[in-house]
């Protein structure tokens, strides 16, 4: 198609996530035709550095041969069948594989198709485990400040960027809501240093006490809480201690409540373990996990829990304990061929090992370019997740006016230098495919670093 056709249809038809279609009225969105490695290329011959890895699902790159390969041989097999009562093997292996990469306590794994389903199924579950077991009292959820968890009502009964879920408060159930372990904004923190990789708190976790008091007051009526494992993703990429993971199991165990970790955008390898949580040496309840599971190609997402869980559910019908949930697309088996290749991928090049030194110069980088520069109040990282905070006063940490829409213009000036910069609100970040290079990230960052300049600057005027 035309690509001028294409921006009329786009402009007079069609309706973008997380979009306002107004900012558009007098710019268009590029027309993306085809894409390879870390690139995008657009139909009037721009390319841009996919510096956000495709809405942080995209692993190896664009259009990787051996997940190519693995979905054109499973259009020749199967492509979709009822899961409700049929099985196959094209789930088995995505199952076999990943158990090799999971610690033996999760062992049972219910499909589905995105990450906002796979927190809803975690939810559902968490909740008919203590109805099924009798303890029908607990029926609440703890969840942090500034966490997302996906955009059905459910997982926005959970979330808490305000932003985006206030409106809809009076459509969700009401969960308990604890501190956000926002380093670089604590208290504990009053001259504002860098979080960093947040690897050595200096701090008393006093956001894990403020958690504490809220568990121990409402024990009785929780089913579980819920937590983005070391990187709060959507609430702005902040990166929070593993001391914090492992004190909440500690926690959750005292006080007898279920532990689900949302590993969507954490998951396969993008904090630099395979899993957030294994940094922690912790295990949840339940595990949610979507996005880099087929390595950013189909639509497809996993809930993996405990044989406990599993069992407070197995019993004869009449017992009425059948988990009554289930999506048309769950385990798709285009979906699970393309799952087993990005696994397989993992075993076989152990990119995770191979990246190591990737990930120290990203960090290096990072640290170099922008920690003299007056606007970037923190600067965090956690694997092949960056972030900046801009701010207009670095030593009280005071944002820029959020008129000014400092973010949204970075991210517009970055399609000029040939990247995606997509800001949350004024946090700039980047979320890079496991492939990244040293010579990619070098050109990505100054790239970068000219946009941010050139844009604070105009703001600063
Ligand atoms: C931590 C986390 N959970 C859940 C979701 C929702 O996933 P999806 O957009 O596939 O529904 C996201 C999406 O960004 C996420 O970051």
């Amino acid at each position: 198609m035309d690509p001028k056709r294409v921006l009329e249809i786009d402009r007079r038809h069609l309706w973008h996530p997380y979009t306002q279609m107004k900012d558009y009225e007098d710019r268009h969105p590029p027309v993306i035709t085809r894409a390879r490695g870390l690139k995008l290329y657009a139909a009037d011959g721009r390319e841009f550095y996919d510096t956000i890895s495709s809405w942080w699902c995209n692993l190896h790159g664009h259009l990787h041969p051996a997940l190519n390969q693995a979905l054109i041989e499973q259009l020749q097999r199967l492509e979709h069948v009822n899961f409700a009562g049929f099985t196959h093997p094209y789930a088995a292996e995505v199952v076999e594989r990943l158990l090799r990469f999971l610690p033996p306590e999760l062992s049972r794994f219910f499909f589905s198709d995105n990450g906002s389903t796979a927190v809803e199924v975690a939810l559902k579950m968490a909740f008919q485990f203590w109805q099924n077991l009798g303890e029908t009292r607990r029926t609440r959820f703890l969840a942090l400040r500034e966490a997302y968890h996906g955009d059905t009502l459910g997982a926005v009964s959970v979330g808490g960027v305000d932003l985006f879920f206030r409106l809809y408060r009076p459509l969700t159930f009401e969960a308990l809501r604890a501190p956000a372990p926002y380093c670089y904004r604590c208290p504990e923190n009053p001259k504002h240093r860098f979080t960093l990789e947040a690897s050595e708190p200096s701090c008393g976790l006093s956001c894990l006490s403020a958690l504490e008091e809220i568990l121990s007051a409402h024990a009785e009526e929780l089913c579980a809480v819920i937590v983005e494992p070391r990187l709060l993703a959507a609430g702005g990429m902040l990166v929070y201690p593993a001391e914090y993971l492992r004190g909440l199991r500690e926690l959750c165990d005292r006080y007898r409540v279920l532990l689900i970790f949302d590993e969507v955008a954490t998951g396969f390898g993008r904090t630099g373990y395979m899993f957030a949580f294994e940094s922690a040496g912790v295990v949840p309840d339940l595990l949610c996990l979507s996005k880099g599971l087929t390595a950013g190609y189909l639509p497809l997402a996993l809930t993996v829990t405990t044989e406990e869980v599993f069992q407070a559910f197995y019993a004869d019908w009449r017992e009425g304990k059948t988990f009554y949930h289930g999506h048309t697309f769950t385990a798709n088996p285009l979906a699970c061929a393309v799952a087993a290749a990005n696994l397989r991928l993992f075993e076989e090049e152990r990119p995770l090992e191979k990246g190591r030194k990737v990930r120290e110069f990203f960090h290096r980088r990072l640290r170099e370019l922008f920690s003299e520069r007056p606007y970037v109040g923190d600067i965090r990282y956690l694997g092949y997740v960056g972030a900046l905070e801009l701010v207009r006063d670095r030593e009280t940490a005071e944002p820029f006016p959020a008129e000014r829409r400092l973010g949204f213009q970075i991210y517009m000036a970055s399609l000029e230098e040939g990247l995606v910069l997509r800001p949350l609100g004024d946090v700039i970040y980047w979320f890079l495919p496991l492939c990244v290079t040293e010579e990619e990230l070098e050109d990505i960052l100054t790239r970068s670093l000219r946009v941010i300049d050139r844009v604070v600057k105009e703001n600063l005027r």
